[in-house]
C-alpha cells in the first residue's frame, strides 16, 4: 500500500542528447514500456501522490502518459536536477507530505521494494537518504565522499571530481534515488547555486549542505544497486533491457513455466505467465498480456495484452494484440489478431486469417486466409479459405453478423452490414450484399456455362 504521507518527484525534463533521438529519451522503452513508465508504476507503489517533472518534448510524454498528466509540473529551462526539484516543490509543500521521494526518470530497473527501503531509511530518522552503487567503473557516476570513518561527507559530480582535491575514486557512486524529509530540507533545496563546470543546479549538492549543517544524512549501500543507474545511451539502454528480459524469464522459470530457448523469449514486466504454461522462443510477450497455465505460445509471435485461457494455443508467427483466446481455442500460425479479437472456447483461426473486433463463438472455425473485421459468428460456423468481411464502406463501418452452425464458402464476400442465419449455407464465390435467412443457401454469383468445342485444339 503507497504511504499517505509521502509524495514521490520522477525528474524527466531532461533531453538524453546521448540517445541521438527525437523522443525524450524517458520515452525509450524497455521490453514494450517506456522507462517513465516503469520509474512511475515504482513511485505509484510506494508513494500516494506522484509528480512528474516534464520539459523536453511535453506533449510526446502526454500523450504517451495521459494518466500521469495531472502530476506534470513544467521545467521550460533544464537547469540541472536541483532546479527540477525547486520547480516541483509548491506541489511538493501543497501536498502537506512528510517525506518526499526524488527518482530519476531514466531508471527503469528501479523496483518498489528498493525505493520503500530508502523511505524507511529516512523515516527512521535521517532528514536526507540516498542509495548508492559500488561499479567497477564509475564512468560519468556522481561520487559519494566519505570521511575517514565512513560518514558520508557529499556527493561530487563526475565532470567536477579530482582526485586531488577529492580523494582516491572508491568507484561508489549516487544512484540518483533520494528521499527527503521535505520540513528539514526545503531552506538547502533553494540554496543550490549553479557555480560548477556544468553550470547546472544539483540536487545532489544537498547532500553536502544538510552534512555541514549537522543534519542526518545516510547513505543506503545495496549489493544489488547497480540496475539503478540511469540509462543515457542505446548501450546502457540495451544492457538495462537485457538485465530485466533475463531476470524475469529466470523468474517465471523458477515460478514453473516451461521455457525453451530461454534467452530469445521476451516477457514484459507487466505480464503474466502462470506456471504450467509453455513459451518457445524466439517470441515477445508484451503489455499486460496473460498466459493461463496450460497455454501455448509457439515460436517466431508477438502477443501485445493479449489474454490466453487454459489450453489456448498461438502457433508459430502469429501476431496478437488486445486479443483473448478462451480455453482450447488455437491460432496460427501466420494469425494476426488485432484488438478486440475474440476466440471462445475451442475456435480455430488459422494460416493467413486476421480478425479485428470480431468474435468467433465457441468451436467455429476460420481454417484460411480470411478478413473478419466487426463481425459475430455463432458457435460452430465454418468460414471458407478467402472469405472477406467488407466492412469499411470508405466512411464507416459495418457489422457482419453470422448465425451457429453457418457454413460460408470459399471466396464469399460479405458486404456489411448484413447477416447469414443460423445454419445457412453461402455458396462459394458469392458477394452476399443481402442477408440470408435462418437455414436457407445463398448464392450470389454468376452462372456456369459450358460451351462445347470452345475449348483448346487438340
Ligand atoms: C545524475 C546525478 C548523478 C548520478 C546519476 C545517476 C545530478 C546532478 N547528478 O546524473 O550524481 O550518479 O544521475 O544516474 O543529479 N532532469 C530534469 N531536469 C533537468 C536535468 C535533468 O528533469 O534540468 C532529469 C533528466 O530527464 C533525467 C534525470 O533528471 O531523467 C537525471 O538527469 P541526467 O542528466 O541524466 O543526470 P546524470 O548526469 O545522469
Ligand atoms: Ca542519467
Amino acid at each position: 500500500m503507497p504511504h499517505q504521507n509521502t509524495i514521490a518527484v520522477i525528474l524527466a525534463a531532461g533531453k538524453g542528447t546521448r540517445m541521438h533521438s527525437d523522443k525524450p529519451k524517458v520515452l525509450q522503452t524497455v521490453l514494450g514500456e517506456t522507462m517513465l513508465g516503469l520509474v512511475a508504476g515504482a513511485a505509484q507503489a510506494v508513494a500516494a501522490q506522484v509528480l512528474t517533472v516534464v520539459g523536453h518534448g511535453v506533449e510526446m510524454v502526454r500523450k504517451a502518459h495521459p494518466e500521469l498528466a495531472e502530476g506534470f509540473v513544467l521545467q521550460e529551462k533544464q537547469l540541472g536536477t536541483g532546479h527540477a526539484l525547486q520547480v516541483a516543490w509548491d506541489r511538493v509543500r501543497a501536498s502537506g507530505a512528510s517525506h518526499c521521494l526524488v527518482l530519476n526518470g531514466d531508471t527503469p530497473l528501479v523496483t518498489p521494494e528498493v525505493v520503500e527501503d530508502l523511505l524507511q531509511t529516512c523515516r527512521a530518522g535521517a532528514d536526507l537518504a540516498f542509495l548508492t552503487a559500488v561499479l567497477p567503473d564509475a564512468g560519468a557516476f556522481g561520487r559519494v565522499l566519505r570521511g575517514p570513518d565512513g560518514e558520508v561527507l557529499g556527493i561530487v559530480e563526475a565532470k567536477d571530481y579530482d582526485p586531488a582535491t577529492h580523494g582516491p575514486d572508491t568507484c561508489e557512486v549516487n544512484t540518483g534515488l533520494f528521499c527527503l524529509n521535505v520540513a528539514a530540507m526545503e531552506n538547502f533545496l533553494f540554496s543550490l547555486t549553479n557555480a560548477n563546470r556544468a553550470g547546472e543546479l544539483y540536487i545532489t549538492d544537498l547532500v553536502g549542505f544538510a552534512v555541514e549543517a549537522g543534519l542526518s544524512v545516510h547513505a543506503l549501500r545495496r549489493d544489488d544497486s547497480s540496475g539503478l543507474l540511469g540509462v543515457n545511451s542505446p548501450l546502457e539502454l540495451a544492457d538495462a533491457e537485457e538485465r530485466l528480459r533475463s531476470d524475469i524469464v529466470s523468474r517465471l522459470l523458477a515460478s514453473g513455466c516451461l521455457i525453451h530457448q530461454r534467452a530469445s523469449v521476451v516477457v514484459g514486466p507487466r505480464a503474466e505467465v502462470e506456471p504450467g504454461a509453455e513459451i518457445t522462443g524466439p517470441c515477445r510477450i508484451l503489455g499486460a498480456s496473460r498466459i493461463a497455465r496450460g497455454a501455448k505460445v509457439g515460436a517466431f509471435c508477438q502477443l501485445t495484452d493479449a489474454v490466453l485461457e487454459p489450453g489456448a494455443e498461438v502457433r508459430e508467427f502469429s501476431h496478437l494484440e488486445s486479443a483473448t483466446l478462451q480455453a482450447g481455442a488455437t491460432a496460427g500460425p501466420y494469425a494476426r489478431l488485432r484488438p478486440g479479437a475474440l476466440l471462445m472456447e475451442d475456435a480455430r483461426v488459422g494460416n493467413f486469417v486476421e480478425m479485428k473486433k470480431s468474435v468467433l463463438g465457441k468451436g467455429a472455425k476460420a481454417s484460411h486466409l480470411t478478413y473478419l473485421g466487426d463481425a459475430s459468428i455463432g458457435a460452430g460456423a465454418n468460414i471458407g479459405a478467402g472469405t472477406i468481411t467488407c466492412n469499411y464502406d470508405g466512411v464507416n463501418k459495418h457489422k457482419t453478423d453470422i448465425g451457429a452452425g453457418a457454413f460460408i464458402g470459399s471466396n464469399t464476400a460479405l458486404v456489411a452490414p448484413v447477416s447469414v442465419g443460423a445454419n445457412a449455407l453461402v455458396g462459394a464465390g458469392s458477394v452476399i450484399t443481402k442477408s440470408v435467412p435462418e437455414g436457407a443457401l445463398g448464392i450470389a454469383r454468376a452462372r456456369q456455362s459450358n460451351l462445347p468445342g470452345r475449348g483448346k485444339k487438340p
